[in-house]
């Protein structure tokens, strides 16, 4: 995939939410966490400042990359959080332990053989409200915001056999192709994400 893609519009995680991601996917010092798309930069911020992790931050929304990496610098985080302005379709993602995604199931979908292929034994992911499409959920839970919404979390884990996966391979050609954003738009009939509050 040559070209950026826009794969989800901007909706922030409630900070309460991030907390239960965090704790739901045993966050601990030793971790480094990538959000993918990681919008306004709470994720790894908050990673870094209540559970003391590294954190890496990828987003192709020019103003939310230089609003995220101003926090940064702004909370002094810089040797522990860094933002990349680009397309997490093309990151490298081997060194990650913890990955939170925040997208449609299609985009999931797209990611999922990346993340397949470069994770590590061990390593969790984390898919806020829409699953890995062909992955079997170690755990899933139900918060509820403080604004009173509530969100499905889906804990995923690497094994050292390399599992991740159900036997049954999504068959990626079905998912959306093209340079369009991925299924996901204000009409979607599969969810709204920007319906979701912004706390
Ligand atoms: C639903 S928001 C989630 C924001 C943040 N992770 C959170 O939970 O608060 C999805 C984010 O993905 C970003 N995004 C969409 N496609 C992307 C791509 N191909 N590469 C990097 N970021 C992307 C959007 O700009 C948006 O900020």
């Amino acid at each position: 995939m040559s070209t950026v893609r826009s794969a989800a519009h901007f909706c922030s995680t409630p900070w309460s939410v991030v907390r239960e991601i965090l704790e739901l996917a045993e966050v601990h010092p030793e971790d480094i966490l990538y959000d993918l798309g990681s919008g306004d930069g709470r994720i790894p911020i908050l990673a870094a400042q209540e559970f003391g992790c590294r954190s890496v931050g990828i987003e192709n929304d020019r103003d939310l990359f230089v609003y995220s990496a101003k926090r940064v610098l702004e909370l002094n985080l810089q040797d522990r959080v860094s933002f990349v302005y680009g397309n997490f379709f093309e990151a490298d993602l081997s060194s990650a332990t913890v990955v939170v995604l925040y997208l449609l199931s299609a985009v999931n979908g797209h990611l999922r053989a990346r993340l397949a292929s470069q994770l590590r034994a061990g390593s969790r992911v984390v898919a806020v409200d829409f699953d890995v499409p062909g992955w079997r959920a170690e755990r899933t839970l139900s918060v509820v915001s403080d604004g009173n919404v509530e969100y499905t979390l889906y804990l995923y884990r690497r094994s050292s056999s390399g599992a991740l996966c159900k036997d049954t391979p999504t068959n990626s050609a079905s998912l959306p192709a093209g340079n369009a954003n991925t299924g996901i738009s204000k009409d979607s009939p599969a969810r709204n994400l920007e319906g979701k509050e912004n706390v």
